[in-house]
C-alpha cells in the first residue's frame, strides 16, 4: 500500500491525537457490525441446518431472522461495514506514515474479504425468499398453479434442491470470509502494535499464527458472540418496536439463547483480558492501558449482572442498555487497543514530529524555486556559444577576462547586446528575465574563472 504514502499529510505526532479518537471510534463501528454479521450468518448456519435435521420450525425461522438482521441490505453494509473499515485504513496510513509498517496491506486485504463474503451472505439471505415463494407455490390448488403455469414448465422440486444447494454454498463462503476478513484484521492491529519495531514485517504467515494475532481472534470471537447476544436481544424486541414475534414460544426460544450466549461468554472474558494484558509487548503498557483494561472489566461485571437478571424475569427492555452496555464495553477495548498502540508507537511520533519541524524550516526554500545559470546557458546560449570556440558567437574565454569583476557591465550586455567585434554578426536579444541574465552571467563567469584557475581556458578562434 505504498502509494497511501502519497496521500498522507506529514504531521507532528501530538497533532495526531484526534486521529487515535477517530481511529477508536470507526473500529467501535466496524467490530460491533463486524461481529454481528460474523456470528448472525453463523448462528443462522447452524440453526438452518439443525432446523432441518430436526425438522424444528422454530430454529428454522431463527435462522431467517437472525440474517436478515446481520446482513441488512447493501446501504447498511457500505455505512457500516466498509466506510469505518477504509477509514481505519487511512488513518493507519497517516499514523504509520514513513515506517514501513505493513498493518495497510492486511486492512486492505481483509477489507476484500469482507465485500466477497458479503455478497455470499446476501445471496444467502435471498434464498429464504425464494424458500417462501417455493412454500406459497406449493399450498396453491391443482388448478390454480395450471392458471400461473398452463405448460408445467416449474419443476418446483428441482427449484428447490438447487435453492437448498446454493444457500449452503453461499452462506459457508460467506461466513468463512467474514470471520478471514476478522482474523487478518486483527493480525494488521498486531502488526501495528510491533510498530517501528517490526517494521518491514512482511512474514504474514508468521504475523497470522503468532500467538498474540490467535488470542486476540479468541477474544474477539468471545466479544462477537457477546455483541451478537445483546443485537438480536435488541433488534428482535426493543428496536423499532421489535420484529413482531407474536408465538410467545419462539420469543422465549430467542430470549433464553440469547441471554445464556452472553453470560457464557461474559464470564470468559476478565480471564481473556487478563492474557491479553500479560500478552501486550512491554514497550505498549502504560497506567492509561490498565486502567482502561479495568474499566473494560467493569462493563463486563455490570452486564453480566444485566443478561443474568433478563435471563431470570425475561425483561426484555433490558435489551437497551445491554446493547449499550455491550457498544460501552467494546470503544473501552478499542481505545484499549488504540493507547497500547500509540505507546508502542511513540518513538515513530517523535521522528514524525521532528520530520514535520525539519519540514517547516525547509517550507521558505522550497516554496520559491532558484533559477540556474546552467539551465538558462545550455538552452538558451549553446546554440551560439561554446566556452572554447568559436560556433556564431564568440568563445566566452575569450570575450570573458574583459568583464572580470565586472557582472554587472556583463548583464547589460546580455539584456542588451550592441556590436562589440569585427567579424562577428550582432547578437540578438534574448529576452530573458533579470533573474535568468543574472543567473546565467553568473554562471558563465565562475565557469571562467574555474578553467582559467585550473589552465584550461584555452580557446581557439
Ligand atoms: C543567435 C546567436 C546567439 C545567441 C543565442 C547568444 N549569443 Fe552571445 N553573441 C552572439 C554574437 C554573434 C556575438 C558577437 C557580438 C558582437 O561582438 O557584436 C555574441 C557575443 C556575446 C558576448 C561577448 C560580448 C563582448 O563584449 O564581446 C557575450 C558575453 C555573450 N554573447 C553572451 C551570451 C549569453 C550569456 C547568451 C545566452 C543567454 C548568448 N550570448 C546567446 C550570438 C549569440
Amino acid at each position: 500500500m505504498h502509494f497511501l504514502n502519497n496521500l498522507v499529510i506529514p504531521e507532528s505526532g501530538e497533532r495526531l491525537t484526534l486521529l487515535y479518537y477517530l481511529l477508536a471510534f470507526v473500529s467501535t463501528m466496524m467490530v460491533t457490525y463486524v461481529s454481528i454479521a460474523a456470528v448472525g450468518a453463523t448462528l443462522s448456519l447452524y440453526f438452518n441446518r439443525a432446523g432441518r435435521k430436526r425438522g424444528n420450525a422454530l430454529y428454522h425461522r431463527f435462522s431467517r431472522d437472525l440474517i436478515d438482521i446481520a446482513i441488512p441490505g447493501k446501504g447498511a453494509f457500505a455505512a457500516l461495514g466498509i466506510l469505518p473499515i477504509v477509514t481505519v485504513l487511512l488513518i493507519y496510513a497517516q499514523l504509520l506514515f514513513d515506517t514501513n509498517a505493513t498493518v495497510t496491506n492486511y486492512i486492505a486485504a481483509s477489507t476484500i474479504l469482507f465485500i466477497v463474503g458479503f455478497g455470499f451472505l446476501l445471496a444467502y439471505r435471498y434464498s429464504f425468499r425464494l424458500e417462501g415463494f417455493i412454500e406459497s407455490y406449493r399450498k396453491l390448488s391443482d388448478s390454480q398453479r395450471e392458471e400461473i403455469d398452463p405448460a408445467s414448465s416449474i419443476d418446483i422440486h428441482s427449484m428447490e434442491v438447487s435453492a437448498h444447494q446454493t444457500r449452503r454454498r453461499a452462506g459457508i463462503f460467506g461466513t468463512v470470509l467474514l470471520w478471514l476478513g476478522s482474523w487478518t484484521f486483527l493480525g494488521g492491529t498486531v502488526s501495528a502494535l510491533g510498530g517501528a519495531a517490526a517494521e518491514g514485517g512482511t512474514n504474514y504467515a508468521a504475523v497470522l499464527f503468532s500467538w498474540t494475532t490467535v488470542l486476540s481472534f479468541i477474544h474477539f470471537i468471545t466479544a462477537a458472540l457477546i455483541i451478537e447476544s445483546a443485537a438480536t436481544l435488541f433488534f428482535f424486541f426493543v428496536w423499532d418496536g421489535g420484529i413482531g414475534i407474536k408465538d410467545s414460544n419462539y420469543e422465549s426460544f430467542v430470549k433464553r439463547f440469547a441471554a445464556t450466549t452472553a453470560l457464557v461468554f461474559l464470564l470468559a472474558q476478565p480471564l481473556l483480558i487478563f492474557v491479553d494484558l500479560a500478552t501486550i509487548p512491554s514497550t505498549a503498557l502504560s497506567g492509561l492501558v490498565f486502567g482502561l483494561g479495568g474499566l473494560t472489566l467493569l462493563v463486563v461485571f455490570i452486564l453480566l449482572h444485566l443478561f443474568y437478571t433478563m435471563l431470570k424475569q425475561t425483561k426484555v427492555r433490558l435489551g437497551s442498555y445491554a446493547f449499550i452496555g455491550v457498544v460501552i464495553m467494546v470503544s473501552a477495548w478499542m481505545a484499549w487497543d488504540g493507547v497500547s498502540f500509540s505507546q508502542s508507537n511513540s518513538a515513530h511520533y517523535k521522528l514524525l514530529a521532528s520530520n514535520y519541524d525539519t519540514m517547516l524550516a525547509n517550507l521558505p526554500t522550497v516554496a520559491v524555486q532558484k533559477v540556474s545559470g546552467e539551465k538558462v546557458y545550455s538552452t538558451t546560449c549553446t546554440s551560439c556559444h561554446r566556452f572554447n570556440t568559436r560556433l556564431v558567437g564568440p568563445p566566452y574565454n575569450m570575450v570573458l577576462p574583459g568583464y572580470v569583476g565586472r557582472l554587472g557591465a556583463l548583464e547589460d550586455f546580455i539584456t542588451n547586446p550592441t556590436q562589440v567585434l569585427k567579424g562577428y554578426p550582432p547578437m540578438p536579444k534574448q529576452g530573458l528575465t533579470q533573474e535568468q541574465v543574472h543567473a546565467v552571467a553568473e554562471y558563465i563567469m565562475n565557469t571562467y574563472l574555474a578553467e582559467k584557475k585550473n589552465g584550461t581556458a584555452a580557446y581557439t578562434q
